[in-house]
């Protein structure tokens, strides 16, 4: 007899001390696969998470890669007629950035006024242990078939997904997919994630001489590479901070008011400077392009001699609008540069990653089943359908190889994470809604869900 939603419930709220104990051990692994850190550590949170998954009751447990970091497949068949739900999360974290911004050490969890504080605490370790805790519940019970696929460099641009995919591809082959890496609207205020951004990273560098020169002797007449490159990057946008770059999509978002205050209150944004940009905030943060620059490679200020700088080099990151393509957005961008470059300065531009962005059908027998179990788990709030700006290049792969497959968005993030920033954190309540969500959700798919034939 399968088990009853009171009692699903009571068996998450049961394991909870365990899931968080867990939780906090992946956080005290600095997974990062970014080039320049030690990918040692990517292969023990791999190791780790693999003996999660084989504790947790999936018999076919295995690490693969594909020239990239490492992921980890586990597996269990669907018992008779049943459906197959693959459970996707990423257990690489971002670099930790300023660490004198970080008020504890961003690997050692530490819980202060219910949340937990640590780099991937919630992007995307809560993500791993939101599944974990959903297979927990169940034990010998699982009604549905299960792959969890849980990759080892989605913040470093997935670069050997598709081949990874494509290695194990009918070993993935699910009816469902419940992506963990995302966010909810508000705490209390579930969410199910409908479209995403793509990204397209790439290096800007600007040379105007063979060598340094003395800035007395030269300034006036030459012009400096740093200088050169921020007159390159102001051209990036209009006056109004709407991204001048042309040809690259925009569309309508979801209609959903974002308040400008609750915005600028969740971004941090200081007294008295202005939001750029023109049109609805959703359609600025969701469903436009952006463009930031994210770092600069020039001679530190301290360190600085008089001197006019020979070659700069910045890093630009553009969010790309849902259906829009990288490729072209890249073009896009090249040829913006190569056309503004200032007085003749030598410009070269590169791609670091690209991500495709996504759209996501959001009806049908999955989505009835996850906005029931959001439903019950947070106590009748139903879920909204929002967009999200940041990116989840795995989706847009997968939809190309199972196109079938109804995919659902989901996650722990909510307004305060801070996923990528100093202080990242979890919300521990919202986390143990999710884990019920999650565990209430494979349930209602074993019995809303044909199998697949
Ligand atoms: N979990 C995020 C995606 C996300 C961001 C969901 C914001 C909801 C709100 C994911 O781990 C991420 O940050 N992805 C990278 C992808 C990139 C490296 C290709 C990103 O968006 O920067
Ligand atoms: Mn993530």
């Amino acid at each position: 007899m399968s088990l009853t939603e009171s009692q699903l419930r009571a068996t998450v709220a049961a394991h909870m001390p365990g899931v968080r104990a867990d939780l906090d051990n992946l956080v005290r692994i600095p997974g990062i696969a970014f080039e320049s850190f030690d990918h040692a550590e990517v292969d023990r949170s791999a190791e780790a998470v693999a003996v999660l998954l084989r504790e947790a009751g999936l018999p076919d447990v295995k690490i693969v890669r594909a020239g990239g970091q490492p992921a980890v497949i586990g597996r269990r068949p669907a018992p008779e007629g049943a459906p197959t739900v693959l459970l996707y999360a990423h257990h690489d974290v971002q670099p930790v950035g300023d660490r004198t911004a970080w008020l504890t050490d961003p690997f050692e969890p530490t819980e202060r006024d219910g949340r937990l504080y640590g780099r991937g605490a919630a992007d995307d370790k809560a993500g791993i242990m939101a599944h974990v805790a959903a297979l927990r519940a169940f034990g010998d019970e699982l009604p549905v078939g299960v792959v969890v696929f849980v990759e080892g460099e989605e913040e470093f641009g997935s670069d050997s997904l598709e081949e990874l995919l494509l290695l194990h591809r009918s070993e993935l082959a699910a009816d469902v997919i419940v992506i963990a890496d995302s966010g909810n609207w508000d705490i209390g205020q579930p969410a199910l994630t409908t479209s995403l951004r793509g990204i397209v990273n790439g290096f800007v560098e600007v040379r105007t001489l063979d060598h340094a020169v003395h800035s007395g002797m030269f300034g006036g007449a030459v012009p400096d590479a740093l200088t050169a490159l921020c007159r390159l990057l102001a051209t990036l946008h209009d006056d109004a901070g709407d991204v001048a770059v042309e040809g690259l999509v925009r569309r309508e978002a979801a209609p959903l008011d974002y308040p400008v205050d609750r915005f600028r209150t969740e971004a941090g944004l200081l007294d008295g400077v202005s939001l750029i940009g023109t049109g609805r905030l959703v359609e600025r943060v969701w469903t436009r392009p952006a463009i930031s620059v994210l770092g600069v490679d020039a001679p530190r200020t301290t360190e600085a001699p008089n001197a006019l700088v020979p070659v700069a080099k910045a890093k630009v990151s553009v969010r790309i609008a849902p259906g829009d393509d990288p490729k072209k957005a890249f073009l896009a961008l090249a040829t913006h540069i190569e056309r503004n470059a200032p007085w003749g300065a030598r410009v070269t531009v590169t791609l670091e990653h690209d991500g495709a962005p996504c759209v996501i059908e959001s009806s049908g027998p999955a989505y009835d089943a996850a906005r029931a179990a959001f439903g019950a788990a947070w106590d009748g709030v139903v879920p909204v359908d929002i967009g999200v700006g940041g990116s989840i290049p795995f989706i847009a792969t997968f939809q190309d190889l199972f196109p079938e497959a109804a995919i659902l968005v989901t996650g722990v993030e909510d307004p305060d994470s801070r996923a990528h920033g100093p202080n990242e954190s979890l919300h521990l309540a919202e986390f143990e809604r999710v884990c019920i969500a999650e565990t209430l959700l494979l349930a209602n798919v074993a019995r809303m869900l044909p199998s697949r034939g």
